[in-house]
């Protein structure tokens, strides 16, 4: 049985907590966050479970086995880079580093280790989105053109990274897992118009080398909560839905026929407008889906779906992109 701790349990970290203490075949041993106020309500919820506000207790700790960190972003690659010499298995959340630098040298730590390295790239274990990449697996929507996401909304306004960094990673990770490639070339634009020098909003554009194309919105300074994903296809359309309760997934039979062989050009487009399918879509929280992939990973010695390597490729598109930032929006190349 595999012995966990997690450091950071805020937000976001807090779900992990739950999650771990409630899975059987695992074993939270302890909590480790800055905030006191924070360990203790954990401590008054988990009981058994130890609490420190010191990490370094958690990397020497022989018992623990594997770390689970849910910390703010910048501190990813040390606390990362730590365990794994102490040679815990890691998951990190998502942005897995600030820099491609750092998570190569990730990568590069835990194969030298053999250590299993997972970034939390929540969306690549949720049902609908594996729904939607076996459809395009299966060429059920043809041939798939191009991709656009939107993740928006009024808050949570952060002060230490941007709205790309702190919601795009979802989408980066989205995108390069249903197209399987990496982009050749990245542009994107975006304002600070809240905080001086943290956009709030940003538009971003990856382009691949066959031709497909994705579009990311991201913001927390929008009056809609959204958070959708559509594909465009050669014969059909889909879109994911993820505010929508539960018809989170449509398949739409939409389509544009272009024939080559007539002469004039309003003959040759006829557009093809059918029926809307709403698919069954599987149930599950994404979180626990995630969680227990990670355990089963570390038990079997397999290689995590959104493993190191699948960190470092989504850090790699957000740094380009944040140059591209910088440059105006300025294509960047990969
Ligand atoms: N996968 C997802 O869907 C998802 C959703 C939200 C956030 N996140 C990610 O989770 C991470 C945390 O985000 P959050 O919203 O929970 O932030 P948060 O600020 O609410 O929580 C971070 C916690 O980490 C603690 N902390 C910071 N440095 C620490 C250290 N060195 N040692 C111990 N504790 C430390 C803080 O005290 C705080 O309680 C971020 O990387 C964020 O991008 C992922």
């Amino acid at each position: 049985m595999v012995t966990l701790a997690v450091i950071g349990g805020g937000g976001w970290g807090k779900n992990h907590v739950r999650n771990f203490y409630e899975i059987q075949t695992c074993r939270l041993k302890t909590i480790c966050d800055l905030n006191e106020k924070t360990l203790a309500a954990h401590k008054a919820a988990c009981k058994g479970v130890e609490v420190t506000t010191k990490s370094d207790e958690i990397i020497a700790d022989p018992e623990v086995g594997a770390v689970v960190i849910a910390t703010d972003a910048p501190s990813h690659y040390k606390l990362a880079r730590q365990a794994l010499d102490a040679g815990k298995h890691v998951f990190v959340e998502k942005p897995m580093t600030l820099s491609p630098a750092d998570a190569e040298d990730l990568v590069r730590r835990a194969d030298a280790g053999k250590r299993v390295l997972m970034v939390g790239h929540l969306l690549e274990y949720h049902p609908c989105v594996l729904q939607l990449k076996d459809l395009v697996d299966k060429g059920q929507l043809g041939a798939l053109r191009y991709v656009y996401c939107q993740r928006l909304n009024l808050g949570v306004v952060r002060k230490d990274e941007n709205a790309w960094w702190s919601l795009a990673p979802h989408d980066v990770s989205i995108i390069l897992f249903i197209f399987q490639a990496e982009p050749v070339s990245v542009t994107a634009q975006g304002q600070a118009y809240l905080r001086q020098g943290v956009e709030d909003v940003v538009f971003a554009q990856l382009k691949f080398a066959d031709g497909r194309m994705a579009h990311i919105h991201v913001s927390w300074f929008d009056p809609h909560k959204v958070r959708k994903v559509t594909l465009v296809g050669s014969d059909k359309m889909a879109t994911f839905d993820d505010m929508d309760a539960s018809e989170k997934i449509r398949i739409y039979d939409k389509g544009v026929n272009v024939s080559g062989s007539v002469v004039g050009y309003d003959q040759a487009i006829s557009i093809r407008s059918g029926d809307i399918l709403i698919p069954r879509t599987p149930a599950g929280e994404p979180l626990r889906i995630e969680c227990l992939h990670f355990l089963e990973c570390i038990e079997k010695g397999t290689t995590p779906r959104s493993d190191g390597r699948d960190g470092l490729r989504v850090v790699r598109v957000l740094d380009a992109a944040t140059r591209s930032l910088k440059a105006g929006g300025a294509p960047v190349n990969l």
